[in-house]
């Protein structure tokens, strides 16, 4: 079983909302298998933009219906404009809404997933906008999605696809940034790295990837060179971060 997460800096631009890009799903959706695979992929500018604009991991306040409704409408585009590539590569992709299935705070029920890979299905779910016990509404970021389903599914490998090459030590671009091929999920690197978004930023993302390295052998890698996710099914030197 291999587990994948399409970051939303990889299928979209970032600083144009809801800049969609095409090319590079396509590239990616020709490279993955065809089964034993269960994929996730975050928001990029189909989420973040209004989730901020719309402070929705602050809870609900009425002025922030119409942004949780644009939100949930976006992120469907997003997910449905995947599944319809995904499909035209013949990959059996079922699409799984957050908001459809769980509410934060409370016990995840993912019994649907169960079913959807013993029959042979590809899920596909994302980071959304979704119900929370506590707050009303909030945010469910897709890495934290990503851990729910390592738990339960164990899978051999983790992928995640980023628009970076793997994880650096000090933020890319800066004088002396270099990627680290192996990260010990005993390694501290809340001092080195850090960005934010609605969801926590870099450094959730790597508190996840340790938690994650509990259950399966985590990946890192540049999402816009597909042939690195070939270097990483095949168990091939690859460019990129592997957690563990
Ligand atoms: C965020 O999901 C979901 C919304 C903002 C609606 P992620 O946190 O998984 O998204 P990316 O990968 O950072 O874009």
């Amino acid at each position: 079983m291999l587990l994948i997460k399409f970051g939303g800096s990889v299928i979209s631009d970032k600083t144009t909302y809801k800049g969609f890009r095409e090319d590079v799903v396509r590239r990616i959706a020709k490279v993955l298998p065809k089964k034993d695979l269960i994929l996730v992929h975050g928001a990029g500018s189909f989420g973040h933009i209004l989730a901020e604009q719309y402070r929705i991991t602050g809870g609900f306040e009425e002025w922030k219906r119409i942004g949780f409704a644009k939100i949930e409408r976006d992120m469907l585009e997003l997910n449905t404009t995947l599944v319809n590539i995904l499909v035209e590569e013949e990959i059996p992709v079922v699409s799984v809404p957050p908001h459809a299935f769980m509410i934060m705070g409370e016990k995840q029920d993912l019994e649907v997933f169960d079913y959807l890979i013993n029959y042979g299905f590809v899920p596909m779910s994302y980071g959304d906008a979704v119900f929370d016990k506590n707050k009303g509404i909030n945010i469910y970021s897709g890495d934290l999605l990503m851990l729910e389903l390592a738990k339960r599914y164990r899978p051999e490998k983790t992928i995640f696809l980023t628009d970076v090459d793997g994880i650096y030590n000090k933020p890319p671009g800066e004088k002396g940034a270099r990627v680290i091929k192996k990260f010990s999920r005993n390694r501290n690197a809340r001092t080195e790295i850090s960005v934010t978004d609605v969801t926590g930023g870099m450094d959730l993302k790597i508190d996840v990837m340790k938690k994650i390295a509990e259950y399966s052998k985590v990946f890192v890698v540049n999402g816009f060179y597909p042939e690195r996710i070939v270097d990483v099914i095949n168990d091939r030197d690859f460019i990129g971060t592997v957690v563990e």
